[in-house]
């Protein structure tokens, strides 16, 4: 059965550019991948900030949001974190997306594409060191996208992704193939 891989679009902010970036990655995957992609948007998921009094490492979740969440998270094989950075770190709402659950993440690779006025680099290195605290596999490959203020329309959105972020396409190739020998190594 092929592997299921989401990519998970990090920012919820209004007037984000975040799903245009995660859309973009999904369409530069190579039809040679060895896996499937799902485009998993925070925005739909409505997580809060601290409604469950347990530890999820540790305990039952009481929320059925939560359980929603187990569910959709542990029927994945891999991930694709797609994250802007914010003031030198990656978004609140990718960190709490996180924290909610544990088990459902851990042993499975990731691959992490950043962006940014200067290519999110340090939001991605933040990252990685809490992917690796979840016990994930982070891969090697490390997109980082610059945004470049010429690449957007007057009221917000890229203006077109498929041409302007082109140069990037060799880079997530590469990143789909580390994450499909990664995935072959499943634990
Ligand atoms: C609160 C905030 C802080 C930001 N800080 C940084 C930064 O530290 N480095 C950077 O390169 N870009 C920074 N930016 C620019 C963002 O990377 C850029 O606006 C990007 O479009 C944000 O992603 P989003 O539109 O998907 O939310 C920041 C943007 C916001 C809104």
């Amino acid at each position: 059965m092929r592997k299921r891989v989401y990519i998970i679009v990090g920012s919820m902010r209004m007037n984000r550019i975040g799903r245009q970036i995660a859309e973009w990655v999904r369409d530069s995957i190579p039809a040679s991948a060895a896996f499937e992609t799902e485009i998993v948007d925070l925005n739909d998921w409505h997580l809060p900030l601290s409604d469950e009094p347990g530890i999820p490492a540790i305990d039952v979740y009481v929320q059925e949001h939560t359980r929603a969440w187990s569910r959709k998270i542990a029927a994945a094989d891999g991930y694709v974190f797609v994250t802007p950075q914010y003031n030198w770190g990656y978004p609140a709402s990718l960190k709490n997306a996180l924290d909610h659950l544990f088990k459902e993440w851990t042993h499975k690779p990731a691959v992490i594409v950043s962006y940014g006025h200067r290519g999110g680099g340090k939001a991605a290195a933040q990252l990685r060191q809490v992917l690796e605290g979840l016990k994930m596999r982070p891969a090697a490959a490390m997109p980082a996208i610059t945004v470049l203020h010429e690449m957007f329309t007057a009221d917000g959105p890229l203006r077109d992704p498929a041409t302007d972020l082109s140069s990037y396409a060799e880079a997530i190739a590469q990143a789909a193939e580390e994450l499909t020998l990664l995935l072959a190594n499943q634990q």
